[in-house]
């Protein structure tokens, strides 16, 4: 079994980039990938387009029909809030061991494995677990993705920190360039690389329609 867990330190910073940017290049360099968002808030099955799991679609190369939908994304929210909150306002529970258990299907197959994450790296699925619990659970490796306005350095120190804290293996951080009046750049990836030792990539803001395809090589995070 082999893959990635692409978590963040927050929501909106870039895992679905970071995520469908892997899927694309791997697939472009003859490696067979699948790409899983499995658990998505914020969505009504009527209007997929343009989500999360839409995307992945799109850089594995497949459609959207409902099967690849259910594959992609088996746990689906309506509202825009933690997942706990989210299933909460449904009168649902997230079913962890359902959502353990469809992840390691997944694995269970000869194909690099992208399990894109929800929000960051210590936010709720349910009463007691975190999405760091799910990390732990299905035992990936994983990349942390980061953006780059004022805030990150410390966002990025303590999410590594505590991933570090419960023994979570992390591959790399990837600093994708906030939109707006975010710090110079090249200027904060040094001081993110003066603050840890692992491999740290940087994606320049990224201009026009389906940005995955123009991010910088990702290959090496993920062993290739
Ligand atoms: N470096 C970048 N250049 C251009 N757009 C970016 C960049 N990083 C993130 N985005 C955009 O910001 C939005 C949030 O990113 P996304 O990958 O969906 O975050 P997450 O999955 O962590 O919620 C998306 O529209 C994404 O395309
Ligand atoms: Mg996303």
């Amino acid at each position: 079994m082999s893959g990635l867990f692409i978590t963040a330190t927050g929501t909106e910073i870039g895992k679905t980039l970071v995520t469908a940017a892997l899927t694309y290049q791997l697939r472009q360099s003859g490696h067979v990938v699948t790409a899983l968002k499995p658990i998505i808030s914020g969505v009504s099955d009527q209007e997929m387009d343009g989500t999360d799991t839409a995307i992945l679609a799109c850089a594995l190369g497949q459609g959207l029909d409902e099967a690849t939908l259910d594959a992609i994304s088996p746990f689906r929210y309506k509202a825009p809030l933690a997942p706990s909150m989210a299933a909460s306002l449904e009168g649902r529970v997230l079913d962890y061991d359902l959502l353990i258990e469809k992840c390691r299907e997944a694995m269970d197959h000869p194909v690099f494995t992208l399990i894109e994450g929800v929000g960051g790296a210590f936010v709720p699925l349910t009463g007691d677990k975190l999405v760091a619990d799910w990390i732990q659970d299905v035992d990936l490796p994983a990349i942390v993705v980061a953006g780059s306005y004022l805030g990150t350095l410390s966002h990025i120190t303590a999410t590594l920190e505590a991933m570090k804290a419960r023994g979570l293996e992390v591959r790399g951080v990837v600093v994708s360039e906030s939109a707006g009046d975010a710090p110079d750049f090249e200027a904060t990836l040094a001081e993110v690389r003066r603050w840890t030792d692992l491999p740290v990539v940087g994606i320049p803001r990224i201009r026009g329609a389906e940005p995955w395809q123009q991010v910088p090589d990702l290959t090496a995070l993920a062993g290739f």
